[in-house]
């Protein structure tokens, strides 16, 4: 049993007390700082009736998010998904309204609509910025009665639904060019969450690794994969477009064809492991290994191989210095004198005000 006081480390950046861990969060796997914060969000709106409009890059994990919130919310009704953009349009309305018998050519029997299967429960309206204009006032008028007129019926029903909407897309600018309405923008706008890519997301990358890595050896019934060094710099320095459901399917696939359980930079994807500062990795895989037969430039490579570390520290730490100090365990004038020298500053501190 945890005590209620008991703080729980979500790696080195933040904290969420035992209250707030609900085994919801244990699916969404992370250190980063910026998602701690969305954490905290998610841990509040659950337990209000908000609506919420998760934005992030495709692969992101707002699917996983908006399931969160659900399952924290502890409400009786389903989580019920609809992919605005994958059903097309003209069975879109039917889909979330539901239909009477006869209402159109074919509708045999009625049928419930996804938001009377929500009551009490979830929506979650996916692909939002796919939603044509003529069902958007409908979503509208939904929004504010709260009530469900299937099609080709006349009675309507009360409905309480949490919508949780959903979009890689800029509704703003879909606002601009008159492609969504603004007015139902400020009303799914209510608790925006906004994921940061797997890029903006470094820190994250060994954990998910090492949690993927467990996943599919239980699935594939082999060992872990255990990454080098070299193959995790080197994942770190990629820009993984398909964000955190390319990192999965990549260790899937590592996990079903690589022999060995150790996998090196060598052994990534050529487009993966071409986008990195290769000498360097290679070098440092080298060396720790065995120093080459002809040897190695070894101001240069320590360099680098401080360079490495002080950057890993500023951005696990979002650039505190205080912070990335203490994780390296140098002093901070050292720390600062190393970034000057080195020309590494690339992100100011908000702190630097205060103490320089
Ligand atoms: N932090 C995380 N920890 C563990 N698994 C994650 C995390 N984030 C995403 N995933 C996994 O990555 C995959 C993609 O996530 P999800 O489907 O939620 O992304 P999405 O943002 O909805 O993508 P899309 O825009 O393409 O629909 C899923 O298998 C999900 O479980
Ligand atoms: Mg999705």
């Amino acid at each position: 049993m945890l005590q209620a006081n008991e703080i729980l480390n979500y790696g080195s950046n933040f904290n969420l007390h035992a209250d707030d861990r609900h085994p919801a969060f244990k699916k969404i796997i992370t250190r980063n700082p910026r998602m701690g914060q969305i954490f905290k969000i998610i841990g509040k709106v659950a337990v209000s009736n908000g609506t919420v409009l998760v934005t992030g890059e495709s692969g992101t994990g707002k699917e996983l998010i908006a399931q969160a919130i659900h399952e924290i919310s502890g409400v009786p009704g389903a989580f019920v998904p609809v992919n605005c953009g994958a059903i097309p349009e003209n069975l879109l309305e039917s889909e979330l309204f539901g239909y009477e018998k006869g209402a159109f050519t074919g509708a045999a029997n009625s049928k419930l609509g996804r938001f009377v299967l929500a009551d009490n429960g979830t929506i979650f309206l996916d692909e939002i910025g796919d939603m044509p204009l003529q069902l958007q006032v409908k979503l509208l008028r939904f929004l504010q009665e709260k009530t469900v007129e299937p099609v080709g019926g006349v009675k309507s029903k009360t409905v309480s639904v949490r919508i949780i909407a959903a979009t890689n897309k800029d509704l703003k600018e879909l606002v601009k060019i008159g492609k969504f309405r603004e007015d139902l923008y400020y009303r799914l706008n209510v608790v925006p969450i906004d994921l940061p890519n797997l890029k903006e997301r470094q820190d994250d990358i060994e954990v998910l690794v090492q949690y993927f890595s467990e996943k599919f050896a239980k699935e594939y019934s082999r060992r872990p994969l255990v990454f080098s060094p070299d193959a995790l710099w080197v994942m770190r320095y990629y820009s993984w477009p398909g964000n955190i459901r390319e990192l999965g399917s990549l260790i899937e696939n590592l996990s079903i064809l690589t022999d060995s359980d150790a996998v090196y930079a060598n052994d990534l994807p050529e487009h993966i492991n071409s986008t990195t500062p290769r000498s360097l990795s290679s070098q440092i895989e080298c060396v720790m290994t065995k120093l080459p037969d002809n040897g190695v430039d070894f101001n240069d490579l320590v360099d680098s191989f401080e360079n490495n570390l002080i950057i890993q520290a500023l951005e696990r730490t979002s650039w505190n210095k205080k912070a990335a100090a203490k994780l390296l365990n140098l002093n901070r004038t050292t720390l600062v004198e190393k970034i000057k020298k080195k020309g590494l500053e690339v992100k100011k501190d908000p702190e630097d005000e205060l103490l320089n």
